[in-house]
């Protein structure tokens, strides 16, 4: 098939292809540990699922303005200056399809061919190909588990060239769990600032932070407006994954150019979810600090499992909910001299395949070496995910 040279410069998302074939498994009755979903696997909080449920019965079934109700409009501003200090205005605000729809329509009206934009690693999988779809060329800077994955000022303004146009932060980061503390956020806006480049935070777990670090948005910092650009979500706030509400926040010129592009492309974002998102800004947030109890609860003990497990190193992430051990050891060239797979791609394969353990490679994340675990899954589940990982290794280890 004749397919456009801008699709083929994408791969279809990794981590999408790992749940379809755990999923696949557990369709034929096959038991995996499943550490493969990047969602909470908490319900929806009632009083949001029953706004949705009034909004239906009271027809509010038909197309809306392209950039969401003005009531949800409202709502997100009021509730981004209420929890992350920001101070901004419905027309600067944009109801989008998810975070995800944010980030892609933000880097289709910024980045073109020629452009560069500048990604830390290890980073979310989409940042990359979206830019590539877009015409620009990702310049990735890397960052390092003794610093808790979390990127420099320094690191971020070498990395900077009369091209860059655009640097995507994400804090708490998919999929490191790392964490920009606030005063270093600072510096790297001072840097985009200083070479008139973009940050686009993308704020997707803002509320899923562990003590001491807690909710924070570079748009709090003043005179940010300018060069700030905040990609949110309700998706994993308010266990809203499949309801695809996200937003963004930037200067009204920007916003008017989202809105343009939504116009051709998506048209409003679900009528009925835009009204269920109106109760989740609006209502009770009392099921935020109950998951991330639980979150904090499992992260701990997943944390502690894996670095029990000979030739695994897993540090503590300071955000979102994913475990992201480093198995280099185990690779081939690694430490333990007898290596049971090439790379990630093929440990994930083998671990699935021998261990019913479902996770991802670290290679979609620009991270060989590593693999990322979700732990949005029950205690009890990742407790027979970490027994089923320590036989597996243990018994390659003794076999050896
Ligand atoms: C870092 C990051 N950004 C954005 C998103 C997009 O989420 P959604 O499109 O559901 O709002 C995700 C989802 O996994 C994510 O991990």
């Amino acid at each position: 098939m004749q397919l456009t040279e801008r699709i083929n410069r994408i791969q279809i998302s990794p981590t999408a292809a790992v749940i379809a074939e755990a999923d696949r498994l557990k369709s034929l009755g096959v038991d995996i540990a499943d550490f493969g979903p990047g969602e909470p696997d908490f319900p929806t909080p009632d009083h949001i699922k029953k706004a949705a449920i009034l909004a239906i019965e009271g027809n509010k079934t038909k197309y809306t303005p392209t950039g969401g109700i003005m009531p949800l409009r409202e709502a997100i501003c009021a509730w981004h200056k209420r929890e992350l200090g920001s101070d901004y205005a419905p027309k600067e605000c944009i109801v989008t399809v998810g975070g995800k729809h944010g980030i892609f329509n933000v880097i289709s009206v910024l980045v073109q061919a020629g452009d560069e934009v500048i990604i830390p690693g290890p980073y979310w999988v989409s940042f990359p190909d979206i830019v590539k779809y877009a015409g620009g060329t990702p310049v990735y800077v890397q960052t390092r588990p003794e610093e808790g994955f979390s990127v420099k000022a320094a690191a971020i303004e070498k990395a900077i060239t009369p091209k860059t146009k655009l640097l995507i932060l994400n804090s708490p980061s998919n999929p490191t769990g790392g964490v920009v503390p606030p005063d270093e956020y600072a510096r790297i806006l001072a840097v985009c600032k200083k070479h008139n480049v973009w940050l686009m935070g993308d704020e997707c777990y803002s509320h899923f932070t562990y003590a001491p670090h807690k909710p924070f948005s570079i748009a709090s910092a003043p005179d940010s407006k300018n060069n700030v650009i905040i990609i949110g979500s309700v998706s994993k706030t308010f266990a809203m994954t499949g309801w695809r509400i996200g937003y963004t926040l930037g200067p009204a010129e920007l916003v008017q150019a989202l809105t343009k592009l939504q116009s051709q492309s998506t048209s409003n974002p679900t009528s009925i979810a835009q009204y269920a998102a109106v109760a989740a800004m609006t209502g009770p947030m009392d099921s935020i600090p109950v998951m991330l109890a639980e979150y904090d609860r499992r992260r701990k003990r997943i944390v502690e499992g894996l670095n029990a497990i000979p030739g695994v190193k897993c540090e503590m992430p300071g955000g979102a909910f994913y475990a992201f051990p480093n198995v280099a050891a185990h690779l081939s060239g690694g430490e333990s001299g007898h290596a049971i797979a090439m790379d990630t791609a093929e440990l994930a394969k083998l671990l699935l395949d021998k261990a019913r353990v479902a996770l991802v490679a670290g290679e979609g994340f620009g991270a060989p070496g590593y693999l990322r675990l979700s732990y949005a899954t029950s205690i009890e589940r990742i407790d027979e995910g970490l027994r089923r990982l320590d036989r597996f290794f243990t018994r390659v280890e003794a076999a050896a």
